[in-house]
């Protein structure tokens, strides 16, 4: 297990001066984030938006990207989109080239979990998994790609998860999505980097997200993995020079996964 320090100031959103030019170790970059409306989503884009990113906020409800949007510094671009639905990736993919003409860093962020035995496991949670956490990047980074060669540092982050790995159960829907978006990201860093794009893989354990609602049984939250440690980990990836790639972090929680 990698533990992955890096110390950040806490962003403030300074609304007054979101016309000066921005500062921060990712001054300028355009940085797009999927499920960025709450949870480890919304703490990655406070986080680059604190380091002078452009970010562009993706997920299904309206109110709730309304919400993040006003924490997030820099006037982000906030897409109301359903990842699964390729022309509504298509159409937010738009959206980012008409506003910024490229696309520096794709966070593959937005997922769902079921937490059930397998032979519970109905259709439509197996399919929400896979369209979800797989099949959405398919969509998303085939969108981005011409996006990225219009950028001088272009990186593709995967949110995976430490059930990328390894098995636990009740998790048959989940895992098989995140271990078949483990494959694909390592595919797509082999395949990506002789067009100058890096590609990480950010494994997080439990976290003290909505999505921990899904157990059914009480959690001490206060054990866990918290939205910044994950975004902090993105960051990490992030800011080294274009001729280091941060392949895969992984990180849990140090008293071990629930
Ligand atoms: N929490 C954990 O313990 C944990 C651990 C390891 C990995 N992860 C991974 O971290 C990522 C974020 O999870 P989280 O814990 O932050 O979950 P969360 O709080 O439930 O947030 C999920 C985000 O994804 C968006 N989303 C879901 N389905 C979408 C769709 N079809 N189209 C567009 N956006 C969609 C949601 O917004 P809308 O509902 O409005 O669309 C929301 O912004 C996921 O990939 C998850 O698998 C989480």
């Amino acid at each position: 297990m990698l533990n992955v320090r890096c110390s950040m100031a806490r962003p403030t959103v300074n609304r007054q001066n979101s016309a000066l030019p921005p500062s921060g170790r990712l001054a300028d970059r355009i940085v797009l984030i999927t499920g960025g409306s709450r949870g480890i989503g919304l703490a990655i884009a406070r986080a680059c938006g604190g380091e002078g990113a452009r970010v562009v906020l993706v997920a299904r409800h309206r109110r709730a990207l309304a919400q993040a949007r006003a924490q997030i510094s820099g006037e982000p671009l906030a897409v109301a989109a359903d990842v699964t639905r390729p022309e509504q990736v298509a159409a937010v993919f738009r959206r980012v080239r008409q506003r910024y003409g490229r696309l520096d860093v794709l966070v593959n962020n937005a997922g769902v979990f079921t937490y059930k035995p397998f032979m519970r496991t109905t259709l439509a949670d197996w399919r929400a998994n896979l369209e979800t956490n797989l099949t959405s990047i398919f969509f998303t980074t085939r969108e981005a790609l011409p996006l990225f060669a219009r950028s001088r540092a272009p990186h593709l982050i995967n949110i995976l998860s430490v059930a990328s790995r390894e098995a636990f159960p009740n998790c048959a829907a989940y895992a098989a999505s995140k271990f078949g978006a483990l494959g694909l990201t390592r595919v797509l860093a082999a395949e990506l980097r002789s067009k100058g794009i890096r590609v990480t893989a950010i494994l997080p354990g439990s976290t003290d997200t909505r999505m921990i609602a899904a157990f059914g049984f009480p959690v001490d939250r206060s054990s866990l993995l918290q939205p910044d440690d994950v975004a902090q980990a993105v960051l990490a990836a992030l800011v080294p020079p274009p001729r280091v790639t941060v392949e895969e972090i992984v990180l849990g929680p140090s008293k071990g996964a629930l």
